[in-house]
């Protein structure tokens, strides 16, 4: 079976490309190799920093590997917090820190409308590539649901009624920005 680094110590994650996958290919985490350091990422676009971790891991580590940034882009705060999503509120990356200061900031705002998106760097064999995955929707006006992590809470996909939080993990997988750039980079994989 084909083994491939996926360059990220959020086991969140790990599950939710995991109940993605079929059975030929294997996804080892960070933790799974014995790398329990957290991995550099100040670049100042999500590709960019993507591209820095999963050039770290095959740099560093040598292992083929993909990796992925995501920001929740929020069109009335010209896309805040972007690529800033995980210290939002502070250096602390408190999940529910960082959802109050957005919802402050989108207290009285009418436009709140929103997306998810993901990059995703692959390096296999010396050679770069990048995928991308998009989510729309909207800001709610408070938190909804118990499941996902992050900004799940306070964000309906378009088209749907539940938050993130809300929905069952292989449904967000399905819809989500993740999922998305994920099933692309699938696509490419098995294609090679
Ligand atoms: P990163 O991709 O792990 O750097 O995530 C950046 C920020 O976006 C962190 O605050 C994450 O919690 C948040 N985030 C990433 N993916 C998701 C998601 O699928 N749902 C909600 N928040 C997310």
């Amino acid at each position: 079976m084909q083994q491939i680094v996926f360059a990220s110590q959020n086991e969140n994650k790990v599950r939710e490309i995991r109940a993605q996958l079929g059975d030929n290919l294997q996804i080892l985490s960070l933790n799974d190799i014995g790398h329990t350091q957290e991995l550099a990422e100040d670049q100042n676009t999500l590709e960019g920093n993507a591209l820095q971790k999963a050039q770290f891991v095959i740099q560093k580590l040598g292992y083929n590997c993909f990796a992925d940034d995501t920001g929740l882009e929020v069109n009335a705060l010209n896309g805040a917090p972007g690529v800033y999503s995980a210290r939002y509120a502070g250096d602390t990356k408190d999940a529910n820190a960082n959802m109050d200061k957005l919802l402050a900031e989108m207290e009285g705002v009418l436009d709140r409308s929103a997306q998810f998106r993901t990059a995703i760097a692959l390096i296999i064999d010396g050679k770069e590539y990048l995928f991308e995955g998009v989510c729309e929707g909207e800001i709610l006006k408070e938190k909804r649901g118990e499941k996902g992590f992050g900004y799940d809470p306070i964000f309906k996909p378009r088209g749907y009624d539940l938050s993130f939080a809300e929905m069952d993990l292989a449904e967000k997988a399905r819809i989500g920005h993740r999922g998305k750039a994920v099933h692309q980079l699938i696509l490419f994989l098995n294609q090679l």
